[in-house]
């Protein structure tokens, strides 16, 4: 078992937590402020101990100069704020005299917020890249490292696997949610069922890989399913293809052939701007330029079906095109149907996980993860280096 925050005594110590505030931002507004509502416990947590909190996070990725301005944690530290109910120090440097003076003048119950820590991606890759100096410069700000960004824990990176490595750490309680929520699927309650969406297939093969034995059933729909219908020999139209990988599916296809549930109709239309345009067909009867963007209602009730009497559910990634309203009727629908009858769901990655908050169903499955990745990573079984790193009880 990994130590916890509550297995430190945190009181008047300099506490670097590490969390994953990396937001979805529309003209540098937060769209979506999960991720900083799920770090709070651990935040207030710290403040409640008088500890002298020093937040740190990525935000996007950061490849070139013009990428600083619009990946500013600026937005954060004004939500963080309100959310805390107190002022926040922001330093929007990664490493400066200001930010020694800042942290060294800092009185227990205060919160100080770092730059993004890519920032120092700039100057070759050296958050990214674990750079032992960086990683011993933000370790020597503070006393106790606290891993809480579950977002981030497959990277090896210098603010995660850096920091910890050079100062007494823990996990933070988001962490500790997530993977008390992820391991029920290690031994799960059956029939386990997968529910995989989103438009590539690429992103999933580890996953399909890893689940494909270990489900009952594997749902597959959105983008991705057009690739798997290839591999069946539908014409797809022009929907999306992930034409590289045409061959895993057909052999997944031959491999898992009585688990795999594909659509059998879709909603479709030449252009996704023009709604009027779309219809409902069965699968073979998209038009050349025709892109399915939503299960059809045969595809909802045959997935419906899937699911009557599962036990366990992962879902990752979207039946459709969710975020325009016409193509969400298949995401909602399961959504629906799992909430209704209570099955045990887990959401992992931000699409399907936006979609639910969309939807309204967010609050109403078992768990909503906040990794993206990391949740697939989990899932696959791989080792999980910012998790590792973390000393056991
Ligand atoms: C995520 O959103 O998945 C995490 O914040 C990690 O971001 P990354 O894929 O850019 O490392």
């Amino acid at each position: 078992m990994k130590k916890t925050i509550m297995d430190l005594d945190l009181t008047g110590k300099r506490v670097i937590i590490r969390c994953d505030f990396n937001v979805p931002l529309k003209d540098g507004k937060i769209v979506d402020d999960t991720r900083i509502v799920e770090s709070l416990d651990t935040i207030r947590y710290a403040l409640d101990q008088q500890a002298k909190v020093i937040l740190l996070s990525h935000l996007g990725r950061v490849k070139e100069e013009s990428d600083l301005q619009k990946n500013s944690l600026t937005p954060v530290a004004i939500c963080l704020s309100e959310y805390l109910k107190r002022p926040i120090k922001f330093i929007n440097r990664t490493r400066s005299d200001t930010l020694k003076d800042t942290v060294k003048n800092m009185r227990n119950g205060e919160v100080l917020l770092i730059e993004n820590t890519r920032f120092e991606d700039l100057d070759g890759k050296k958050e990214s890249k674990n750079d032992p100096e960086l990683a011993s410069y933000w370790a020597s700000l503070g006393d106790i490292f606290i891993n809480d960004a579950f977002g981030t824990i497959h990277r090896a990176h210098a603010s995660n696997v850096g920091i910890a490595s050079l100062l007494p750490n823990a996990i933070g309680f988001l962490v500790e949610r997530e993977l008390n929520a992820l391991s029920a699927l290690d031994h799960p309650e059956r029939p386990y069922v997968v529910i995989l969406g989103g438009s590539k297939v690429s992103d999933k093969i580890g996953v399909i890989q890893a689940l494909g034995e270990k489900a009952d059933k594997l749902i597959i729909g959105g983008g991705m399913a057009f690739t798997f219908l290839k591999a069946a020999g539908y014409n797809i139209g022009g929907s999306i293809l992930d034409s590289e990988n045409v061959d895993f599916c057909k052999e997944m296809l031959a491999k898992y052939k009585d688990k795999i549930v594909l659509p059998i109709d879709v909603t479709a239309s030449l252009d996704t701007n023009k709604l009027s345009s779309s219809r409902i067909i069965k699968v073979n009867e998209l038009r050349p330029n025709e892109m399915g963007l939503d299960i059809g209602p045969d595809t909802i009730n045959s997935f419906i079906k899937a699911l009557e009497g599962a036990k366990t559910v992962i879902w990752n990634g979207p039946l459709g095109m969710y975020e325009i309203d016409q193509y969400s009727i298949g995401t909602n629908q399961i959504l629906k149907y799992l909430t209704e009858n209570n099955i045990e769901t887990i959401l992992g990655g931000g699409d399907i996980v936006a979609a639910s908050a969309k939807l309204g169903y967010k609050d109403k499955v078992s768990h909503a993860s906040t990794g993206g990745g990391a949740t697939l990573e989990y899932l696959e079984g791989k080792e999980l280096p910012g998790l590792k790193v973390i000393n056991e009880k």
